[in-house]
């Protein structure tokens, strides 16, 4: 049975990086089960406040817990964020927190589809209220974008005979179970080739349909964009991945607003010429922060937990 835990990951490190005022305006749009939420109410003073938001319904549940009068949850993806602050007329913030991924509620319920490891409905959806299951989505889609799913979002080399496996076997009946896939992907792997024989060799077919099915990796990017206007000058944005897929457009966002012309070089020696060299709208605050050694020994999904820590400037965003 799923106990509902969640350990929160670097969260002395995130809690730094938001340089928490007491008076501020703050969003986790990742409330999970509140670990982080909690700890920045705990520093956040009379008037500061905090918007929380989850687009799963039971981290809603979880949020109704909480009685403050600084605190407001809305179910919601994050890239609507900047629709949420309007309703809660919110104009600027003083920092954000994107802990991304999922979390161990939704990945130790096998209800809920994520988990590999005891066979549930092949859901996955973190908002089952929208869009389509992974049983759904395996059901219509075509070999090719299938394939082109696992290997880009599993970074799976057998994703060609992954593929080819689902197709067929869908052909008999459709895989509407975790277990069914799972058996499906690993007859079709056989024992070739497994680098990491502890790992599950559906753990990357998994992962993959994750991403896709909740749009991960869209959804992040676009979020970034829409939440850097929102920020305060001196307002932090503080990210969390755990995985490269998730870290590299991080690392790719906060580079292109950390530099002058986002990274154009010609554009900036111009304007260097010239002495009309603009401030970017980003500061990067330290490299990105891993957990320390005893956090990694304690929780080992944060072995691959990375935080990524930039600071609002006065740089305009026009044109950028
Ligand atoms: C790693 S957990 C966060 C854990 C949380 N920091 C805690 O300490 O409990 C990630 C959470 O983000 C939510 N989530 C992921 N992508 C989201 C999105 N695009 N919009 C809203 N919530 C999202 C998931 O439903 C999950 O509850």
């Amino acid at each position: 049975m799923p106990d509902g835990r969640h350990v929160p990951v670097l969260l002395e490190e995130a809690m730094a990086a938001l340089a928490i005022k007491v008076n501020g305006t703050y969003v986790d749009a990742t409330f999970g089960r509140g670990g982080h939420s909690h700890k920045i109410l705990e520093r956040l003073g009379p008037r500061g406040r905090l918007v929380a938001l989850d687009r799963d319904p039971a981290a809603q549940a979880a949020a109704a817990a909480i009685r403050d009068q600084r605190f407001v949850f809305r179910r919601a993806w994050f890239s609507e964020l900047p629709e949420l602050l309007d309703a809660e007329g919110i104009g600027t913030i003083d920092g954000v927190l994107l802990d991304l991924g999922v979390s161990s509620p939704q990945i130790d319920d096998p209800a809920r589809g994520f988990a590999l490891r005891a066979d549930g409905p092949l859901d996955m959806r973190m908002d089952p209220t929208r869009g389509q299951s992974a049983a759904e989505w395996l059901a219509s889609v075509t070999e090719r974008e299938l394939r082109e799913v696992i290997a880009d979002y599993g970074e799976e080399r057998f994703a060609q005979q992954i593929a080819r496996a689902i197709v067929a076997a869908r052909a008999h009946e459709p895989i509407q179970r975790t277990g069914q896939l799972a058996a499906i992907v690993a007859k079709a792997i056989g024992t070739r080739g497994r680098r990491d024989r502890s790992q599950d060799p559906a753990t990357r077919t998994f992962q993959a349909l994750r991403i896709h099915v909740n749009q991960e990796l869209t959804e992040l990017s676009l979020a970034l964009e829409r939440i850097l206007p929102r920020l305060a000058i001196g307002g932090r944005l503080a990210i969390i991945s755990f995985h490269s897929l998730e870290d590299r457009p991080v690392k790719q966002f906060l580079r292109r607003h950390a530099q002058a012309y986002g990274g154009d070089a010609r554009l900036a020696r111009l304007a260097i010429a010239t002495r009309t060299l603009p401030v970017p709208p980003l500061k990067l605050i330290g490299r990105a922060i891993s957990p320390a050694d005893a956090e990694m020994a304690a929780n080992p999904r944060s072995r691959s937990a990375h935080l990524r820590v930039a600071e609002r400037t006065e740089g305009a965003l026009a044109g950028w």
